[in-house]
């Protein structure tokens, strides 16, 4: 199996990171046959999508900066981990290049050319208390996977969150190890 975790945090070794080191942790405990990549938007150069359409000619995205790495990691992956704290009600900005530039791998007709079969677990932090305070985020990334074909097997959404990692819920973690553990199984 072959997973690619992307965070969408800017913080080393904050709730994201946290969140995605356990589900990593959860699937390599479980299975030895596991293939990790795992990336951070924030140290990558990653551009907004210019528009040029010249991915739909056929030849890919014209911007060769860092996403073509990614575009090479999410056309081999098996299973997506995507991780962001919510800033301002959304995804973080690099996480929101990130979704653009998979326009790549949509012809003029919007027909996805990313093979089939993927699965996706999305992890979301965010400082407000309550859980369902973004439940829209959650909705949209799980839409945005599904448009590609990729199916969202688990949602971790994290409440309360501030930016000491250790106060992260001890359930939460455990939700996250097991979410590993299934998918590894
Ligand atoms: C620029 C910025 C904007 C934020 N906006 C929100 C917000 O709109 N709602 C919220 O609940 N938390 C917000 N937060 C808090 C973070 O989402 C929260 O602390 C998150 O767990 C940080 O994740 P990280 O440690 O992986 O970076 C914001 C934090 C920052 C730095």
């Amino acid at each position: 199996m072959k997973v690619v975790a992307i965070s969408c945090s800017p913080r080393v070794g904050g709730n994201c990171d946290t969140l995605v080191d356990t589900i990593l942790n959860g699937i390599s405990q479980n299975n030895k046959d596991v293939v990790f990549d795992k990336y951070k938007l924030s140290t990558m150069n990653i551009n907004g999508c210019k528009a040029c359409y010249n991915c739909k000619s056929g030849s890919g995205c014209a911007q060769k900066d860092d996403m073509q790495l990614l575009y090479n990691k999410i056309n081999d992956a098996d299973l997506i981990v995507f991780a962001s704290p919510i800033y301002m009600g959304h995804i973080t900005g690099t996480g929101k290049n990130f979704m653009d530039r998979m326009f790549a791998y949509m012809k003029e007709d919007f027909e996805v050319t990313l093979p089939k079969g993927k699965k996706a677990i999305i992890v979301l932090t965010q400082g407000h208390r309550v859980e369902s305070a973004y439940r829209k985020v959650a909705d949209d990334l799980i839409n945005f996977f599904n448009s590609y074909g990729i199916e969202t097997i688990s949602q971790i959404i994290a409440a309360g969150m501030t930016k000491d990692a250790d106060n992260i819920n001890k359930h939460v973690i455990e939700y996250a190890y097991r979410v590993g553990e299934k998918v590894a199984i």
